[in-house]
């Protein structure tokens, strides 16, 4: 009976648990996505004014993986423009995640 209470207990522990960590999740995420759109303002300048053949690319709509490497290898000065490595070399990996979901979720205006 002992051992049918603690289980039961348990479990109780691990529902709750589960529902914290869910409803952390979806905070981070939009907390993400506000982060991003903040940190984003700086980009807009130029991005924004993507066009199809242009010097700017367009990166609303890239998917975050792809996102990410390019960030970075612009931050490691693997790719050569001097404008990105600048950019890049500001950011943390946490602002590159954020920017990343929000350049994801976000249409070209
Ligand atoms: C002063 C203008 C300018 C600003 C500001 C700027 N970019 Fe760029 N970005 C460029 C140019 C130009 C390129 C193309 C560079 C190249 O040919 O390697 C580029 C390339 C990129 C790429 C690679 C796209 C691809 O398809 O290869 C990403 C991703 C990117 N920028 C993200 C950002 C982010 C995020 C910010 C803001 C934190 C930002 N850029 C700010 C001008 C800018």
């Amino acid at each position: 009976m002992a051992v049918l209470r603690s289980c039961l207990s348990l479990q109780l522990a691990c529902a709750s648990l589960t529902l914290t960590i869910a409803s952390g999740a979806s905070w981070a995420q939009k907390a993400d996505l506000e982060f991003g759109r903040y940190l984003a303002t700086e980009c807009m300048t130029c991005h924004r004014s993507a066009t199809a053949g242009g010097a700017i690319p367009n990166i609303f709509g890239m998917a975050e993986p792809r996102f990410i490497v390019l960030i970075k290898a612009y931050r490691d000065k693997q790719l050569p423009n001097p404008v990105m490595q600048s950019v890049a070399s500001r950011l943390r990996d946490d602002e590159i995640d954020a920017l990343a979901h929000f350049f994801a979720a976000t249409k070209k205006q």
